[in-house]
């Protein structure tokens, strides 16, 4: 995702400075080229060495270095950075660049780069809620600069509050959203994922295989690309993508109840979701004991979320961009397109499910995509992630048209 990206990440005096380096990791290994630069008070928390090692750069600390200045200097390191990404970035680090003062490596660098930069603020809570502090933010904000703010909890200097490092994956997620063009800005999309729960009695329930990887990938990815992302998630163990309104069901039910209630704000719909095609009957409110050898459970069919909105005519307005989702074990194609045509879709993502590299619960994924149009194309093997930015290209291709 991050390939070819040069990425500056400052790191300050702070003891969230450690979290800095789950940050880096994150950016490396989405193939960025990161180069770091640290504070003198960085170094009284974390050695150079470390972030050397996992960056495979050397670390810049001081302003007048010798071997530094010839090779590369702050002012080159400047001019080609993509993205500057200071975290954690203290009280004193942005009251520094907030007035003008550039006074050592990675105030200068700030200073003379033309990048867009991203801080990720850790401090104490009175520290944050300083009006001081608080006026130099605002004023970095008004000038385009981009704040990742901090989470409440209980800090290291024993405060509980606002100020704690947001978690280095909320970070690189704002890192990401700042690289990627904003080809969804003014859209609203509505995702949905996970598996739902039809709950038999108070301790078991009927589900499926479903992650929500897939669902939660198209989430961050639209996010980044400028989408208000409505998200309407079953039961996951999945982090929680940032920036977007998140929603969580458990049954079939509660997920059509969340999803009508949202969709005339959409301007597209995409139902990753595996959504239970049937629920008991009854939901037994004790726990049911065993007794006879063999059991029953007499199953009811849920309603077919998808195939409603695909039926939805207001008569005002036009629906949504539909984009179905076809979980399928045989007759790929043929499954899928009778699903486009039935539920009235503008676009289904068919994948086979029993492939061990595809559907659920592993990060990759082989998909057909195929159209309202008859078209159809195919998506290779691919992360989940690659395949979401591949059927946004699409919906935003076709949503000119809708
Ligand atoms: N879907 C839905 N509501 C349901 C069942 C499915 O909205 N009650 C949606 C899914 O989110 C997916 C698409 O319909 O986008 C197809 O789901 P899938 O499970 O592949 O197919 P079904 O329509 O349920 O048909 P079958 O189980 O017979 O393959």
């Amino acid at each position: 995702m991050l390939r070819n990206k040069k990425i500056i990440l400052g790191v300050c005096g702070g003891i969230a400075a450690y979290k800095a380096i789950e940050l880096l990791r994150l950016l490396t290994k989405s193939g960025a080229d990161v180069h770091v630069i640290m504070t003198r008070a960085a170094q009284e928390f974390v050695a150079p060495l470390t972030f050397q090692t996992l960056s495979s750069n050397p670390v810049h600390t001081e302003l007048f270095n010798l071997i530094a200045e010839r090779e590369i200097g702050h002012i080159s390191l400047a001019d080609r950075a993509d993205l500057f990404i200071i975290a954690p970035a203290t009280a004193n680090i942005i009251g520094k660049i907030a007035n003008g003062i550039a006074d050592d490596m990675l105030t200068t660098t700030v200073m003379a780069t033309k990048a867009p930069v991203l801080f990720a603020p850790a401090m104490n809570v009175n520290m944050f809620t300083n009006p001081i502090y608080q006026e130099n933010e605002e004023k970095l904000r008004r000038l385009g600069y981009l704040f990742e703010a901090p989470v409440c909890g209980s800090l290291a200097c024993g405060w509980q509050g606002e100020g704690k490092l947001a978690a280095p994956e909320t970070i690189f997620e704002a890192a990401l959203a700042a690289l990627t063009e904003k080809d969804l800005a003014g859209r609203t999309i509505l995702i949905t994922a996970g598996p739902t729960r039809e709950e038999i009695d108070p301790v078991r329930y009927i589900s499926n295989h479903s992650s929500g990887k897939m669902g939660y990938a198209l989430a961050r990815t639209a996010h980044c690309r400028g989408a208000k992302v409505i998200l309407i998630s079953g039961p996951t163990s999945l982090i929680k993508p940032g920036g977007v309104d998140i929603i969580e069901v458990t049954s079939a039910l509660e997920m059509q109840n969340a999803v009508m209630a949202h969709v005339s704000e959409c301007h597209v719909v995409i139902k990753a979701a595996a959504v239970a095609d049937y629920r008991p009957l009854t939901r037994n409110l004790t726990k049911i004991k065993k007794s006879a050898d063999s059991a029953t459970i007499e199953m009811i069919k849920n309603p077919d979320i998808l195939a409603g909105l695909g039926a939805l005519d207001n008569g005002l307005k036009p629906r949504p961009f539909l984009v179905g989702f076809a979980a399928e074990t045989d007759a790929l194609a043929e499954n899928a397109t009778k699903k486009l045509k039935e539920k009235n879709l503008d676009m289904i993502v068919a994948n086979d499910v029993s492939q061990a590299d595809a559907g659920f619960n592993v990060d990759t994924n082989r998909a057909l995509l195929f159209f309202k149009d008859g078209s159809s194309t195919p998506c290779g093997l691919m992360s989940k992630d690659q395949l979401a930015g591949s059927i946004l290209d699409h919906v935003v291709a076709r949503l000119a048209q809708h």
